[in-house]
């Protein structure tokens, strides 16, 4: 696989398609990155949140004992809404990087810009309402900046952040965002947000590329489905999945599909062999109806919660 890299702001390259992990665990997790890096993966976005990072560990040193360099592969971690606390940023941030067996992350993200009750239960979630606490997310954000002023990250970003709230760390921030990781497919295409983020310079990275296939039954979202991206996927010879994948990478996006098969890992670095026509990426963009498989609804009432404002 030869995958191209887009710069970040740092100066840093960032490998255009990555391996999600999220909901691949213990050791189909640690089969699954060894077979990503064995087909030429050089990013994987992992989280707190995902309880696999000891098991990518494992396969990343696996990896580097056998010729992988660290510096040939961009590790991807986040803080967990209950760790955004001033006083807790570096402890997560240490815990991860003990987990995962590095010295160092390539990139951070700040999971989601709301807070929820400090401690070690993740997910503080009564009757539907997550317990929240009263931490503003700048507060967390200069926590993160001191990771980097650290070295125990190479650069920092967010995830889930809308623009009012990126404009708020760009004003008042020392560090500027070099990511924003956030849902992006053809239902949600996030044109306004790679509009801004391209403004400022900084990457947006699309979760759930392909749409989350495998959660239909709760989400109803059937991107795959979609009977334009199959028509444009048959045009060009390519299956669904990898016309969703080019048309981000087309627009300067990133992108990290999960898969736990090697086919399909393989098949969704395929994606630098064809080019979408103007048409056919307008034809996408049209297919928004700002859809979401994750809006974190239990935050619904929390003012930092992000999806009020559409991006
Ligand atoms: N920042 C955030 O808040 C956030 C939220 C959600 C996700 N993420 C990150 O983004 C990554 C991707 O999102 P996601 O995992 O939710 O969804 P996704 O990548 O859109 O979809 C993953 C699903 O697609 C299937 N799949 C993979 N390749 C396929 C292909 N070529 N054809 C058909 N099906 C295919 C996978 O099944 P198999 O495994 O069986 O192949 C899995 O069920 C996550 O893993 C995580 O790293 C971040």
């Amino acid at each position: 696989m030869t995958c191209p890299a887009v710069k970040l702001s740092t100066g840093a390259s960032m490998p255009q398609v990555g391996l999600g992990t999220w909901q691949s665990k213990d050791n189909e997790c640690y089969e699954a990155v060894k077979a990503a890096l064995d087909a030429g993966y050089r990013h994987i976005d992992t989280a707190e949140l995902y309880q696999n990072e000891k098991e990518i560990g494992r396969a990343l040193k696996e990896k580097m004992g056998a010729g992988m360099a660290r510096e040939d592969v961009f590790v991807v971690s986040k803080l967990w809404n209950t760790r955004h606390h001033p006083d807790d940023v570096m402890p997560a941030c240490q815990k991860s990087l003990d987990d995962l067996g590095l010295d160092y992350l390539d990139l951070y993200l700040m999971h989601h810009p709301f807070p929820w009750a400090r401690g070690d239960n993740l997910l503080p979630i009564t009757d539907g309402k997550a317990e929240h606490s009263d931490v503003p997310f700048m507060d967390t954000w200069k926590a993160m900046e001191n990771l980097v002023d650290a070295g125990l990250v190479k650069a920092i970003g967010v995830s889930n952040f809308n623009i009012s709230q990126m404009e708020e760390v760009l004003t008042n921030g020392r560090i500027k965002p070099v990511v924003n990781q956030v849902e992006s497919h053809p239902y949600v295409t996030c044109n306004r947000m790679l509009e801004f983020c391209t403004e400022k310079g900084i990457v947006m990275t699309a979760y759930c590329p392909l749409g989350a296939p495998g959660d239909i039954a709760d989400h109803g979202l059937a991107v795959l489905e979609d009977p334009e991206i199959k028509k444009i996927a048959e045009k060009h010879g390519k299956s669904a999945a990898q016309v969703c994948l080019r048309w981000q990478v087309q627009r300067g996006v990133v992108v990290i599909p999960k898969s736990l098969r090697a086919t399909r890992m393989v098949e969704n670095s395929q994606i630098f062999d064809f080019k979408l026509t103007a048409a056919e990426v307008e034809t996408i963009n049209n297919l928004n109806q700002d859809k979401r498989v994750y809006k974190w609804e239990w935050s619904k009432d929390h003012p930092q919660w992000p999806f009020n404002e559409k991006f």
